[in-house]
């Protein structure tokens, strides 16, 4: 009990929730007239200072392209953009910065996975597993894939909770499965899937396995290592780091095996019109300039969500998400999707008969932004048999302040219908 008491103190002094707003400027505008309450970090996040200035200070005092210059500048931004690098493998505890490939984010980094690893490895009738809860950009490159190779996609379902059905995904592994595709937490439902227990099933068939942790990174530790993923994508801008920068992981036994993707400068060792020749890792799959200055910032923000603890922003989005699954439960009409055992700071619901769209546009009136329509998952809209839901998602500056007004918001505008 002592200990509880010392460390809940202990918790609240370190995550001082008033500090860290001050961090984010934009928090403190209004909309409409009305404080913002921002809830769509499934989105995108807020940015920081400190990643706001570190785009600042690189154009301002060391802008050059990287890799190569002989010259000062060139070489101090290519110190940086190296440095980040390094950020990212360890933030996500990857082996090498060989196995940390920049791309320009979540979508791209699949991409990237879908045309190489289709290439090179799948012929026609091979087959990749992903889940009725995957996003768009984890169906679709397969799409495209399977109409130009003949590939053949196969769906793990999910009960009604919003879980997916362990033992139907064992029973989906044929000799001709060459993938597995899953997100690592649903930007819908908020279900934070087994992955480490799937990756493992997954192994015993030979199977490499790519996790989409475009919403699991912003929200817990990562361990690529710990989960044994072959492939890991995320996104910058949803872990509070600038857009258009995100990361494809992946072990280098694999990324060695796969070709290029793009061709261009940098991922060359030499050209000629007969023949050209690979760089290695990681340039190999980096065509031309990088988004250095976005790797820098990218780095700023995951050092301040590591300097505030990956734990410490788990736990507080935890308490978070209990509060307002218990709030939002009392408005009448309320339907939540997604209650499963282990869930993320994400909640979609729909109100009586209110439309999902209706909702959204009359909460924004009031200064609260959430996010409506099909979130880029039409396939789980209808494994759902709805159109599209209302959803908020908290981030590590949301408090349960905002959850009452959202709270209240909803139960005005139902008021009004
Ligand atoms: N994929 C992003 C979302 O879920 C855009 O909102």
């Amino acid at each position: 009990m002592v200990f509880f008491i010392l460390h809940s103190s202990f918790f609240i002094i370190m995550y001082d929730i008033n500090k860290i707003r001050e961090d984010f400027p934009i928090l403190s505008r209004e909309v409409y007239g009305k404080p913002l309450i921002y809830l769509d970090n499934g989105a995108t996040t807020q940015k920081p200072r400190q990643v706001v200035e570190a785009i600042t200070n690189e154009y301002y005092s060391v802008n050059a392209n990287v890799h190569r210059g002989v010259h000062f500048l060139s070489q101090q931004a290519t110190e940086l953009h190296e440095a980040s690098r390094e950020t990212v493998r360890r933030f996500i505890n990857a082996r090498s910065t060989n196995e940390i490939i920049f791309t320009r984010g979540t979508t791209e980094s699949i991409n990237l996975l879908a045309s190489s690893f289709a290439d090179s490895q799948m012929e026609a009738g091979d087959e990749v597993i992903v889940s009725t809860m995957e996003h768009h950009s984890d169906i679709v490159p397969w799409q495209l894939q399977a109409a130009k190779k003949g590939i053949v996609m196969k769906v793990i379902p999910m009960n009604d909770k919003g879980e997916l059905l362990q033992d139907e995904y064992k029973k989906l592994f044929s000799e001709k499965t060459k993938l597995v595709c899953v997100m690592h937490v649903s930007n819908v439902l908020g279900t934070v899937n087994p992955v480490k227990e799937m990756i493992a099933e997954a192994h015993l068939h030979g199977v490499p396995v790519l996790v989409d942790g475009a919403q699991s990174v912003p929200h817990m530790k990562v361990d690529v290592q710990d989960l044994d993923a072959d492939f890991f994508a995320f996104s910058g801008h949803k872990v509070y780091g600038p857009t258009g920068v995100g990361v494809l992981y992946g072990k280098e036994e694999w990324l060695d095996k796969l070709p290029p993707y793009q061709g261009g400068g940098e991922m060359i060792q030499s050209v000629s019109f007969e023949k050209t020749t690979f760089n290695e890792l990681p340039f190999k799959f980096e065509a031309g300039t990088p988004d250095y200055i976005g790797t820098t910032a990218l780095a700023k923000a995951l050092d301040y969500v590591s300097a505030l603890g990956m734990e410490n922003i788990e736990a507080h989005e935890q308490e978070l998400t209990r509060y307002a699954m218990q709030r939002l439960k009392q408005i009448e009409g309320m339907r939540i999707f997604g209650e499963a055992e282990h869930k993320s700071s994400v909640i979609s619901f729909l109100v009586g008969n209110i439309h999902h769209l209706d909702m959204g546009t009359l909460l924004d009136r009031l200064g609260i932004a959430v996010r409506t329509g099909h979130h880029c998952a039409q396939p789980l809209m209808i494994r759902l048999g709805i159109e599209g839901t209302v959803r908020a998602s908290f981030g590590l500056y949301n408090t349960k302040e905002e959850i009452d007004i959202l709270a209240a918001g909803i139960e005005r505008v139902s008021r009004m219908f």
